[in-house]
């Protein structure tokens, strides 16, 4: 199974395949940001890829516009909501906050 390390509270969990970044973050209780619920409609759950950008889904033109408004997007900005997970990565929450 794959598995997902979050930064910076450094804890790793594993998932299923093609689970989003944010469905294992709200399934393990890791405080990922989603204020409009995983809707690529906000930019809360913005992610910075340290490893495995590969192994996650390519980005689609939503997501693509949507991170163009996310404060400090980097060539390996995702969003949680959006990324889903093929294989191992870590990924560094930008917005952390408990915004269940
Ligand atoms: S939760 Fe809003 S864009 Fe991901």
């Amino acid at each position: 199974m794959p598995k997902v390390t979050f930064m910076p509270m450094n804890l790793t969990f594993e998932a299923q395949d093609g689970d989003s970044l944010l469905d294992v973050a709200i399934a393990n209780d890791v405080p990922l940001q989603h204020a409009c619920g995983g809707f690529c409609a906000c930019t809360t759950c913005h992610v910075i890829v340290k490893s495995g950008d590969e192994k996650l889904s390519p980005m689609e033109d939503e997501e693509e516009e949507r991170l163009d408004r996310a404060a400090g997007v980097t060539l390996h900005s995702r969003l949680g909501c959006q990324a889903k997970v093929h294989g191992d990565t870590i990924v560094e929450i930008q917005n952390e906050g408990f915004g269940h």
